[in-house]
């Protein structure tokens, strides 16, 4: 656990207090119209009062609240498990629950076939690997039961540098040092799959593709795969 921990914080940028504070500022983003769209159209035959939702990577929780507002008495859970992001959730709904536990390779037993659905938001590129993660949602989803998996996925170098450093001629202007290296380590980390690559996956571990669309100018995907 402490070595992913490590391992988070300098994904993250070294400082904590603030990639919380930018986890809370990115939220309207990472949860806009077009992914609730997408979340409505894959999960709202899932979703009551009795449903079990567990959001995997929750930062500080947010959507699980928002959830939480419409659906009081669902079973919502969150997992977590850099410090800052627990240390940064507030006003928790009281249907909300959060588990601290490494989702490399989690420690957490969920009773067999009690979840109804998974969001894996900004979290797989993360991971070491995500088989141990997708072996045990396997079990925990019920038969039908749906995971909603939405990350960054691999572009050119040229289109990410230019996203990173747009208006930035690097022909006459040399960024930072510490910057451009962070940049290029970044790149590695957000670029570790193509969308093929985690559907491929997904399927090998025993899940069905309902829907894979990119968004972000192919830079990132949206995937809803049923567990059958
Ligand atoms: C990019 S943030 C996205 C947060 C949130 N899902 C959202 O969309 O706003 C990824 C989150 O996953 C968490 N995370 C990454 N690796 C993890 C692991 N091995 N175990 C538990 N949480 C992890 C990070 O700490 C972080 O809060």
């Amino acid at each position: 656990m402490q070595e992913t921990t490590e391992y988070l914080r300098h994904h993250h940028g070294g400082d904590g207090q603030k990639a919380a504070e930018k986890t809370v500022q990115s939220y309207a983003k990472n949860h806009d119209a077009d992914f609730q769209a997408f979340w409505q159209h894959h999960c709202a035959a899932h979703l009551s009062d009795q449903a079990s939702v567990i959001d995997l990577g929750c930062g500080t929780g947010l959507w699980l609240n928002q959830l939480a507002q419409q659906y009081p008495h669902a079973t919502l859970t969150g997992f977590e498990l850099a410090p800052y992001m627990l240390e940064r959730m507030e006003d928790l709904a009281a249907n909300v629950n959060i588990i601290c536990d490494d989702l490399n390779n989690p420690a957490t037993e969920l009773p067999q076939h009690s979840v109804d659905i998974a969001l894996a938001n900004l979290l797989i590129h993360e991971l070491h690997q995500p088989v141990t993660l997708f072996s045990k949602l396997r079990r925990w989803l019920k038969p039908g039961g749906v995971l909603v998996l939405c990350d960054m996925v691999r572009q050119p170098l040229a289109d990410y540098l230019q996203h990173q450093y747009s208006g930035i001629d690097l022909a006459s202007q040399t960024p930072d040092y510490d910057a451009l290296v962070d940049a290029f380590q970044h790149f590695q980390e957000h670029n570790r799959y193509h969308p093929e690559d985690i559907t491929a996956l997904l399927r090998q571990c025993g899940f069905e593709i309902s829907a894979a669309e990119t968004f972000k100018n192919g830079r990132a995907v949206r995937i809803a795969a049923i567990s059958v």
